[in-house]
């Protein structure tokens, strides 16, 4: 399959719709215009007010002060941090001596304009990049050149968009060096090369710009910023032609094999990989979100439309140099079946094979988030980031060791392979579950109530009625909608607090909800056209592997000033930062949440951000924003040191509705107009890992 050289590569096949509340080409070039378009999820499962659910017992989230919350947590079974952030099993120290001790304090920025291309941190603090987009990672890597860019350059350089980021100690460093983990989760050709660029080589540039990389940081002292390193040991990118081994259950299956891959073990590359998580035993995880976009398909099968695949020409329109990209191609059948997993890499060794996980299921996977029960068996907390689709949760056949042996090694680097799958089915029980713009809470006081784990595999079984086991995972979605799980409004990540052992399930928003056909506002999900998102947490009854949960709202998101339907946890609307489409979060040393959002900018008109969420106390809901991120930018991959008062926030898509010739931003080297530009420095917009420290660092 080849193309005339010289063809100009255009957006316009890939713009579906241009008035929508999200950038045209976000919804293009990342989720394959997902909102315009329909996946097929046609299950009647779960609609609230069909629920005739038990009625609880509970308290009222406006008036249950912070010692008896904290008591509830504290003497509840319920948690068992993660060993290698708490020192074993139970809360950590730092929560125990309250959510407001942490050392990083900031004066909370006001909200910027969604139109500023700058990086607006607090009063006190700087920032500057650790790596961007294009930059040298091997000591043959050639320097990122934006006007004469090529494939085989970007394979050697960091890659685009970068989503999920974590950075992990390199045991013996003494502080001063660190491995940085990156996955890049799509591409903007629009802004990277300049119109007319040869087609075949922007698709080529496009591709390498695609998968992951592991880099090596150092810095002089833990007060001084990181740097990365150029051709250091560890150093690694992942691209499409990387061999990822599948594991578990549906490894082998008829459903993933392919003419090159008769084995249906050995898959070459990852894509979309949105959010993730890091576990206990130093592995990155990284979820494989919107592969459909991809893939060019028959789109007329159940899982094809379930999937959002369809006959269309992709966006990148990779099927022109690569069979696999079209599955109606002889023999590729199920090649989109090995894309949709959760992905797991060891950035400590450079020559591993890395992994997708079966026994995880399926789905448009935004990440994972591992937490260890007080059993042993290993959590992990998933969210199928679709409108109206599911929340999950694995738990491990196996049990965690502790220690850094090499048979607790092995024993841990399998965990992910083996175990039960569930998706999440909540009640509530109020009658006015819907926010409707009175700012009108439920009768009770609060949105909460209750919810169950619905089996989809145990045992190694599939529990769902005529479907086998690696069906289950390779079609988890048609597997879940058999069971009547909940309709959720988009779960981007779902990370469990180490302090407590709660869960953060991150709604970023459902534009469809109660729409014409489409399901209304429910108690867990309870806003009609959901702009804005919001963010349940749920408390497991007894261990992490619990059946069964209880859940409340912690926020229900917007800007209080113009909306009225917003809720903070009781915390008073005209004190908190105006927020909306929360999508990633991390927790700092003490336990407070911090939330990166992506879509402010097309719902309360501000640029995207980061902000701090206090979790307890008598300012349980405070919402401070610390950061915004650039033009057209969202924020990704918070990671808070706050003992260091240092973060990292991935900066993703900045500029990304501009084109070459008229780029919306200059993030992060800021050239002016009419200045030229420094050796390194381009006039075009990087996606790029950004440290924002103390101004005396
Ligand atoms: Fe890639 Fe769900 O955000
Ligand atoms: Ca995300
Ligand atoms: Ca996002």
């Amino acid at each position: 399959m080849s193309e005339s050289a010289g063809r100009k590569f255009s957006l316009l096949p890939m713009l579906g719709h241009t008035k929508g509340k999200r950038s045209p080409v976000t919804c293009a070039l990342k989720c394959d215009n997902a909102c315009s378009g329909e996946v097929c999820n046609s299950s009647s499962n779960s609609y609230f007010r069909d629920i005739a659910s038990a009625t609880l017992s509970r308290r009222s989230a406006l008036g249950f002060g912070a010692a008896g919350a904290l008591a509830v947590v504290f003497g509840s079974p319920v948690t068992s941090a993660e060993p290698a952030a708490a020192g074993g099993p139970g809360l950590s120290a730092a929560a125990k001596n309250g959510f407001d001790k942490s050392k990083l304090k900031f004066d909370a920025i006001a909200p910027v304009d969604a139109a500023v291309d700058a990086f607006t941190v607090p009063e006190g603090f700087t920032w500057q990049p650790i790596i961007r987009w294009g930059d040298p990672l091997f000591n043959d890597a050639p320097d990122f050149d934006p006007d004469h860019q090529s494939a085989a350059a970007q394979a050697r350089q960091f890659g685009y968009n970068n989503d999920y980021t974590d950075i992990l100690p390199i045991d013996g460093s003494k502080d001063r060096r660190a491995v940085l983990f990156t996955n890049h989760e799509y591409t903007n050709e629009n802004i990277m090369v300049p119109a007319g660029y040869d087609a075949a080589e922007t698709r080529g540039i496009g591709r390498a710009a695609h998968g992951l990389t592991v880099v090596e940081l150092e810095r002089k002292n833990k007060n001084k910023p990181w740097g990365y390193v150029k051709g250091a040991p560890l150093n690694r990118r992942f691209l499409t032609d990387t061999t990822y081994e599948l594991t578990g259950p549906a490894a082998g299956s008829a459903l993933v094999t392919t003419v090159a891959d008769p084995s249906g073990r050995a898959i070459k590359g990852t894509l979309g990989n949105c959010a993730g998580g890091t576990t206990p035993w130093g592995t990155i995880l990284s979820g494989e979100e919107n592969f459909n976009g991809y893939f060019a398909s028959a789109g007329t099968s159940a899982a094809d439309k379930r999937y959002g695949l369809t006959s269309k020409p992709t966006a990148r329109q990779w099927e022109l140099d690569d069979p696999r990209f079209d599955t109606r191609n002889p023999g590729y059948t199920n090649e989109s079946n090995r894309f949709g997993w959760i992905v797991e890499v060891d950035p400590f060794d450079p020559t591993s094979t890395p992994r997708k996980h079966s026994a995880m299921g399926r789905f448009k996977h935004e990440g994972a988030n591992v937490i260890v029960a007080r059993s042993g068996h290993v959590v992990a907390y998933m969210g199928d980031d679709e409108r109206f689709d599911y929340l999950y949760k694995f738990v491990s056949k196996g049990k965690y060791q502790a220690g850094d042996s090499t048979a607790a090694r092995r024993n841990n680097m399998n965990l992910l392979a083996e175990g039960d799958l569930f998706v999440a089915k909540f009640s509530g029980d109020s009658p006015a579950a819907e926010i409707d713009g009175s700012g009108k809470l439920p009768a009770d006081g609060a949105f909460d109530g209750s919810g169950e784990w619905l089996p989809l595999v145990v045992g190694g079984k599939s529990m769902v009625a005529g479907m086998s086991l690696d069906e289950v995972l390779v079609y988890t979605r048609l597997a879940a909608d058999k069971v009547g799980p909940t309709k959720m409004d988009r779960c981007e990540d779902v990370q469990p607090s180490l302090h407590t052992g709660k869960v953060y399930v991150v709604c970023t928003n459902n534009s469809d909800r109660g729409k014409t056909g489409k399901e209304g506002a429910t108690e867990v999900n309870p806003r009609a056209l959901n702009r804005d998102g919001h963010i349940v947490e749920i408390t497991e009854t007894g261990d992490q592997t619990a059946a069964k949960f209880n859940w409340n709202l912690l926020m229900v998101c917007g800007d209080p000033a113009k909306n009225n339907s917003t809720y903070f946890a009781g915390f008073p609307q005209d004190k908190v930062s105006p927020i909306s489409c929360p999508d990633n979060v991390a927790f700092d040393s003490v336990g407070n949440l911090w939330i990166s959002t992506d879509g402010a900018p097309s719902s309360i008109g501000y640029a995207d951000g980061l902000f701090k969420v206090t979790l307890d106390g008598a300012e349980r809901g405070r919402v401070e924003q610390f950061l915004a991120v650039p033009r057209d930018a969202e924020t990704c991959g918070p990671i808070i040191h706050d003992e260091e008062r240092t973060l990292f926030v991935a900066v993703q898509h900045p500029g990304e509705e501009g084109s070459f010739e008229a780029q919306h931003s200059a993030f992060p080297d800021y050239v002016g107009a009419g200045a030229k530009p420094k050796p390194g420095q381009a006039r075009i917009p990087r996606p790029s890992v950004v440290q924002v420290f103390r101004g005396d660092a």
